[in-house]
């Protein structure tokens, strides 16, 4: 049994994955590693914050680069005070270009960072606290955005939750339907 990324996989073969640093890629190259009945996809993980929430980001960041995914910090870096606004945006800008992406972003709440990158039509932004809420993101919404609250959520939960978003498929159908109407 492989671990790779959150996940404990059994790959096809051994030699069709390739550590590299903190990328998980196969041996084509490619971010997609078949493995088992599964394709996994090692995501690319942008993740933002302003000041509120800087210490869970961190905390999230040395997690998940641990695990193997590859993770894009685009700030902030410390406790001064930042506007949440330019974290989402940064974050929603770049994503843009990167369909495969998804996001992390946090501040003290959650709640002025998930209203300020769910301005962008590309971004569908979960403000989840609890698991269920995350799983159910993913299999309905298809949310492509997670954010936490780092004054309200503490980092063993945060973990948890982080944990479902990334392992969690959208389950398409009925749900696909809604999606559409609000593009
Ligand atoms: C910053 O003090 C705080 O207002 C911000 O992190 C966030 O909670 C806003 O929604």
């Amino acid at each position: 049994m492989l671990s790779l990324g959150l996940f404990p996989v059994a790959p096809v073969s051994i030699d069709d994955i390739i550590s590299h640093n903190n990328t998980c890629v196969n041996s084509h190259g490619d971010k997609a590693c078949r493995l088992g009945y599964a394709i996994f996809m090692a995501e690319k993980i942008l993740l933002a914050s302003d000041h509120g929430g800087f210490q869970l980001k961190a905390h999230l960041l040395a997690h998940l680069t641990k695990q193997g995914f590859t993770c894009i910090d685009l700030g902030t870096d410390s406790d001064t005070s930042v506007d949440y606004p330019d974290y989402a945006q940064k974050l929603a800008r770049i994503m843009q270009d990167d369909a495969d992406a998804k996001g992390i972003l946090l501040c003290g709440s959650g709640i002025g960072i998930s209203m300020a990158a769910n301005r962008f039509a590309h971004i569908r932004a979960a403000l989840c606290h609890d698991v269920t809420s995350a799983k159910l993101s993913r299999q309905h919404n298809d949310a492509n955005v997670l954010c936490l609250g780092g004054r309200l959520v503490g980092p063993t939960l945060a973990v948890e939750i982080v944990t479902t978003f990334l392992s969690t498929a959208f389950e398409g159908g009925r749900h696909a339907a809604r999606l559409v109407k609000m593009s």
